[in-house]
């Protein structure tokens, strides 16, 4: 099983960084298909702790290669911070080992500016998004009129560009949007000279992926964000703008569908959710303020408390069948150790009515009640086990349940936040 793809079952922050570090070791290349630097994947290797936002987390092994897709919004200000900052740490990241695709398209500072502006303006009614600018560059994709990596590396072409999105953009955010306007020469000064340090790293990343399956390199892919946060399988419109399920991995990185072997679910073994949307396993009480504490849910890209709650096997049962899983990696089981008693929701009830899917509709999502089985908890410290059977019996069978009730086999176990802190059941490539 050569192309193994990762991606989140829930609302993101799965704990996919460290799942990906980990199946570094065993693939050649890293491969970001989508999203943009709302994402924030945290590794812990050594003790030490590394965040990245747009880089693949395979980064830090000094003989892979990782590649950043045409599926992927790029600030380019923040791939220039995380390559320097990773000098800083001693990983020294040239061209031999980062390629930016030539066709992912660049946040500029009015996608910025907007989508700051937008939440603003809807007050109490905000999604809650990460304010980078993700959804206006999508938009200007999908419009026609986006700056791609190329584009860098064209002064006409950008100013072009530029000057003639900055004439709509300025009259939305002054107009409309009562904000301050952009001015173009500064922009163009700044995108210019960022153009000139990523012309290197720029390339068809597509045609680089198949040398390397033409040489059978085994190449992973690193999904962001998660399923649920999807655009169209997602709690619209309380989603992110890009497809973060497993299928986006062929057009994001521009390889074919026969060329994905196996793909992993990351699992939380609780549930949460950075930003606004509905949330029916949600704790606002004692104990989702346990699992907040002990799992240290804050958002690795804004710093945000995240809300906690059980694991809804609902949504994880939908993204199995979303994306096709065919293991799950379960994480951050360590941080319900203490815990008496442990529910899993395993239906929705509306008004009386029994579902196993997540709705669509959103009156409908707001009148679903969990239905819950529970489980027994355990007390003693589960971080140094790195077998099953060095696991309490009561953490195998909560996860059995969740192998049960998905009917997706589990391959990996998470116990901790190091790369060491893990049961490998079977390495799923
Ligand atoms: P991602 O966005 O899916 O990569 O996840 P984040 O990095 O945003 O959030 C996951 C957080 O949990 C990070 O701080 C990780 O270091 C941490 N983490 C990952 N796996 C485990 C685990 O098994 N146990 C504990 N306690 N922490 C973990
Ligand atoms: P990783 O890859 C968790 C959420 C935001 C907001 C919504 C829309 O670390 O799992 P956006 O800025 O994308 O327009 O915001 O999506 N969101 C994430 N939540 N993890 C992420 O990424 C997220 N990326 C976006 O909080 O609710
Ligand atoms: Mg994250």
């Amino acid at each position: 099983m050569p192309n193994t793809v990762v991606v989140g079952t829930q609302w993101g922050d799965e704990g996919k960084g460290k799942v990906v570090d980990l199946l570094t070791a065993r693939s050649d290349m890293v491969v970001r298909f989508q999203g943009g630097n709302n994402a924030g994947h945290t590794l812990v290797v050594d003790g030490k702790q590394f965040i990245f936002h747009i880089i693949p987390s395979g980064i830090l092994y000094q003989d892979k290669k990782c590649l950043i897709g045409n599926g992927l919004v790029v600030d380019p200000e923040v791939l220039l911070e995380e390559i320097q900052s990773l000098k800083k740490a001693g990983v020294t990241v040239g061209p031999n080992r980062l390629s930016l695709s030539e066709k992912a398209h660049i946040i500029m500072p009015y996608h910025r500016a907007l989508d700051l502006a937008r939440e603003a303006a809807k007050g109490k009614a905000k999604l809650g998004t990460t304010g980078r600018g993700i959804g206006p560059c999508y938009e200007d994709k999908v419009s026609r009129v986006g700056v791609r990596a190329v584009d860098l590396t064209e002064p006409e072409i950008l100013e072009e560009k530029v000057r003639s999105n900055l004439r709509e953009k300025n009259f939305l955010l002054e107009k409309f949007l009562d904000a301050e306007p952009l001015k173009p020469k500064p922009i163009l000064d700044n995108y210019l000279a960022m153009g000139e340090q990523l012309a290197p790293f720029i390339t068809d990343v597509s045609v680089e992926l198949a040398q390397a399956l033409k040489e059978g390199k085994r190449i992973l892919f690193e999904g962001a964000q998660g399923t649920h946060l999807d655009i169209d399988h997602g709690t619209y419109p309380f989603v992110t703008s890009s497809n973060p399920v497993a299928g986006t991995a062929c057009s994001g990185a521009g390889i074919g569908p026969n060329q994905l072997h196996h793909v992993v679910g990351i699992v939380k073994a609780y549930t949460t959710r950075v930003g606004a949307g509905p949330f029916v396993t949600e704790l606002e009480d004692e104990t989702g303020d346990y699992i907040q504490e002990r799992g240290k849910e804050f958002g690795a890209t804004t710093g945000r408390r995240r809300r906690c709650g059980w694991l809804d096997l609902v949504v994880v049962s939908d993204s199995a069948r979303l994306n096709g899983l065919d293991s799950l990696a379960i994480t951050k089981l360590d941080v319900l150790t203490g815990l008496e008693t442990l529910k899993v929701c395993v239906g929705y009830e509306i008004n009386g009515e029994r579902v196993d899917q997540r709705p669509a509709s959103l009156t409908r999502m707001a009148a679903c009640a969990p239905v819950y089985e529970e489980l027994p908890g355990w007390k003693d410290d589960i971080s140094g086990a790195r077998k099953v059977d060095q696991l309490p019996g009561e953490a195998r069978s909560y996860i059995r349940a969740i192998e049960d009730i998905t009917g997706v086999p589990v391959s990996i176990i998470s116990v901790g936040p190091g790369r060491d802190e893990t049961i490998i059941i079977r390495y799923p490539s």
